[in-house]
C-alpha cells in the first residue's frame, strides 16, 4: 500500500539553485493520502486536551484546518508580515533560504490555551519556532508540533526540542 511519503515529490532547484524542494500539492490532491496524512498527523494526540490549532503560512493552513476541523477545535493562523488585518505581535525568522517575518492576531490565543502547532514541514525550524514564540508571546502552552516531514539534517527537530517542544513528524 501506498505511503504518506510516496505521494510526495521532489523539486530540484526550487525556488533556488541547491534547494531540494519537498511538494506536497501532489499529496494534498490525492483524497487516499491527504485523508492518510490527516489521520496520521492526529494519531499521536487522542485524548489530549487541545484548545487551538496554529496553522503555519501557508501550507499549515490546509493541515491545521483538517485537524482543527477534526478535533472539533478553531484554528489559528500565522501569517507572512502584512496580511492579518486585525491587531498584531511580529516575530523576525531565518529561513532555509532566506528571512522574513511573521505575525499572529494579537487576541487569537488566550493566556492558558492549549495549542498544536501544524506545518507541512520541518527544516531548520525557524518558523516553527517564531510561531511558538508569538503563541507564547500571549501565554498559549505549546502541547506539541506536528509535520508531514522532517528534514532532520537541517536541524529543526533539535532546535524545538532543545526549547522543550514535543515534535511529531510522519517521514524525513
Ligand atoms: C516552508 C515550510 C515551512 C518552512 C520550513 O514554508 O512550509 O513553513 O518552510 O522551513 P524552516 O523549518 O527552515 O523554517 P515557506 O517558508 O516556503 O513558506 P510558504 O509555505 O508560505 O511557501
Ligand atoms: N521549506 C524549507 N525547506 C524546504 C524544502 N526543502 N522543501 C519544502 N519546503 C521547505
Amino acid at each position: 500500500m501506498k505511503q504518506v511519503q510516496d505521494y510526495i515529490r521532489t523539486i530540484v532547484d526550487f525556488p533556488h539553485e541547491g534547494i531540494m524542494f519537498r511538494d506536497v500539492t501532489t499529496l494534498f490532491a490525492d483524497p487516499r493520502g491527504f485523508r492518510m496524512a490527516i489521520d496520521q498527523m492526529l494519531h499521536p494526540y487522542a485524548g489530549i486536551d487541545i484548545d487551538k490549532v496554529v496553522g503555519l503560512e501557508a501550507r499549515g493552513f490546509i493541515l491545521g484546518g483538517a485537524i482543527a476541523h477534526q478535533l472539533s477545535v478553531g484554528f489559528v493562523p500565522v501569517r507572512k508580515k502584512g496580511k492579518l488585518p486585525g491587531t498584531v505581535i511580529s516575530q523576525e525568522y531565518k529561513l532555509e533560504y532566506g528571512e522574513a517575518i511573521v505575525e499572529l492576531h494579537d487576541d487569537a490565543i488566550k493566556p492558558g490555551e492549549k495549542v498544536l502547532v501544524v506545518d507541512d514541514l520541518l527544516a531548520t525550524g525557524g518558523t516553527a519556532e517564531a510561531g511558538i514564540k508569538l503563541i507564547e508571546r500571549l501565554g498559549g502552552e505549546i502541547v506539541s508540533c506536528a509535520f508531514i516531514i522532517d528534514l532532520p539534517e537541517l536541524g529543526g527537530r533539535k532546535r524545538l526540542e532543545a526549547l522543550g517542544k514535543e515534535v511529531h513528524a510522519l517521514c524525513a
